[in-house]
């Protein structure tokens, strides 16, 4: 890269617009929404699509709700031709969506693509022709005067050519190309010939691309609000923009072209298109939807569309794309995790949505909130935590977090993955015999006469060939079987607290106890699970010692092995 970039590269000239009122304006309706998914999209497409493909994308884009759609370039090729004329014959087209095709300025290409419209109800005949002084020049070597000239001819042959032809409803769009790099005076002057030529109380859609985006987002918007206000004598025009994405500015560009008058957008599904793509329509929809402005595109099931659209283009949308990507609604980090796991347990249904680190409700694009936490060696307790409650209904305490995060860490070393749901849940059981710690046998109990107190005889396995009579006696079962099992297995056990919920409801509710015990020198957790909350408790204490002497296994065997 060069020192001083400024020998080779030009600053964008500011728009001299002292009194700009755009920055103070707030986007409060959705847009008329043009998707060139089939034409800009198409002709960037590595593998252009076939008809079956461009007949799906066609039909998805129905589906969305767009009335505005861009088929092609009828002109350019039979199989552009072809597709359109399916979409007339087989009458695919809905009676409120209106079909858009493009042409350059040039006579037999015009007169090719209004013929290519026979027979359909509305059409918008789209023509361009580019303005720019790199283009004039460089490419065409035109004049202004020649360029004004093309403007007028071609326009007028288009309306002489659908004027004999008036079962369709027409309308025109002109588009100053690479408009964003041209003198507005000569946008202008294109813009009015065309407006002439088409005939003022006609509709005619005028289009302003950034062919290439080549300014900060603002200047466009200056762009704009000085085209916007020198068109407002004309009373039939829709303000059009068209940007693209060099800068990776077109979703800002769009909105502030928005607020500075545009009223309509032109782009593709999550911005394909020609190099860095069109403007992402769904970014830009979306954008308006968490501001509370319905869009009046339904994007309520994205990965139907994102699948429709990958299957189109044949071209992946990123993982991270806005809204869309397959990772944008999972947390790894676990200070986000923390933060969305107690925002959603506040929560109610009719708040206003809150949630940290989430800008949308994933619902409401018919994504689901499993995909929201996945946890990685960076996560906390609180990931692991919500992972479990929301999942497998598990409410863990506050110290057993703690303590189990620690277990997920050191299984996390020595995998170095990210664990899903259910391997946190198989740690989980592995580590603490959720399900898998046997009941005590012949449990029997009785209460002793004087003094509430109760007895308790049983037989514990703690290994497969260790059975453990248990006999103990205290205040309620849980400290019989403490007694008795401290007693039976010579360890010194200790109840420190106590924390018991329910899973599920009716005959088939369970409950889990959690006990941090003291056992022998050990503090930690042992948990059980039962249809009963003794039972879910004495296994709670079995899980806890069992863990106590696989620790205290493990550190002598560390001890036996490290020098002394
Ligand atoms: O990007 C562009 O300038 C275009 C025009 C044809 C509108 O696609
Ligand atoms: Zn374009």
């Amino acid at each position: 890269m060069l020192k001083n970039p400024r020998t080779k590269y030009r600053p964008f000239p500011p728009i001299a617009l002292p009194e700009r009122s755009w920055p103070d304006a707030v986007l409060t309706k959705a847009p008329i929404w043009l998707s060139t998914d089939l034409r800009d999209g198409n002709q960037a497409l590595i593998e252009p699509m076939d008809i079956a493909r461009k007949l799906q994308m066609f039909d998805e884009l129905v589906r969305i709700g767009f009335k505005e759609i861009e088929v092609g370039f009828p002109a350019s090729s039979q199989i552009e031709f072809d597709f359109l004329r399916r979409l007339i014959e087989e009458r695919r087209i809905p009676d409120d969506v209106t079909i858009q095709v493009m042409t350059p300025a040039r006579p037999e290409l015009i007169a090719r693509t209004v013929e290519s419209l026979d027979g359909a109800r509305h059409a918008i005949v789209h023509i361009y022709n580019a303005v720019a002084p790199l283009w004039r020049e460089l490419v065409f070597q035109m004049t202004v005067p020649q360029v004004m000239t093309l403007v007028r001819e071609s326009v007028a042959l288009a309306r002489r050519l659908t004027d004999a032809r008036p079962s369709t409803d027409w309308t025109l769009q002109y588009s100053p190309e690479t408009f964003s790099l041209a003198e507005l005076e000569v946008s202008l002057e294109a813009c009015e010939t065309a407006i002439e030529a088409w005939g003022a109380s006609r509709p005619i859609i005028l289009n302003l691309p950034t062919t290439v985006e080549s300014a900060t987002p603002n200047v466009f918007a200056d762009q704009v609000e000085w085209m916007r206000r020198r068109l407002a004598r004309h009373a039939n025009i829709i303000l059009s923009v068209h940007p693209h994405n060099d800068r990776g500015t077109g979703t800002a560009a769009a909105e502030f072209a928005l607020m500075a008058g545009a009223d309509r957008l032109e782009g593709c599904l999550f911005g394909n298109g020609e190099r860095t793509g069109n403007l992402d329509l769904v970014n830009v929809a979306l954008n308006l939807y968490t501001q509370g402005v319905d869009p009046c595109l339904d994007f309520s099931d994205i990965d139907r569309v994102k699948r429709t659209v990958e299957q189109c283009n044949r071209l992946p949308v990123p993982p991270r794309h806005p809204y869309a990507g397959d990772l944008v609604y999972t947390s790894f980090s676990g200070t986000h995790q923390d933060a969305i796991k107690k925002a959603f347990a506040l929560r109610r249904d009719a708040d206003f949505w809150a949630i940290p680190y989430l800008p949308i409700d994933p619902r409401d694009l018919g994504r689901t909130y499993e995909a929201v936490i996945r946890v990685n060696s960076q996560s906390g307790k609180g990931g692991m935590a919500y992972l479990l409650a929301t999942e497998f209904g598990l409410e863990l305490p506050r110290r057993l977090q703690i303590e189990f995060s620690r277990v997920v860490q050191a299984a996390m070393d020595a995998q170095g993955t990210e664990f899903s749901a259910a391997d946190i849940f198989a740690i989980f059981e592995r580590e603490y015999g959720l399900r898998s710690t046997p009941s005590p046998r012949d449990c029997r109990m009785r209460q002793v006469e004087d003094g509430g107190q109760v007895q308790l005889s049983a037989q514990v396995l703690i290994e497969e060939d260790e059975p453990i009579t248990v006999e103990g006696c205290g205040n309620g079962p849980v400290d019989a079987f403490v007694d008795g099992f401290a007693r039976g297995c010579g360890e010194a056990i200790r109840v420190l607290s106590f924390h018991e919920h329910a899973i599920g409801h009716g005959s088939r509710a369970q409950a889990v106890a959690y006990l941090e015990l003291c056992v022998g020198e050990e503090v930690l957790y042992g948990v059980g699970q039962d249809s009963d909350i003794v039972s879910a408790s004495l296994k709670a204490i079995v899980s806890g010692v069992k863990r106590a002497r696989a620790r205290g296994q493990t550190s002598q065997a560390s001890g036996a092995a490290s020098p002394a």
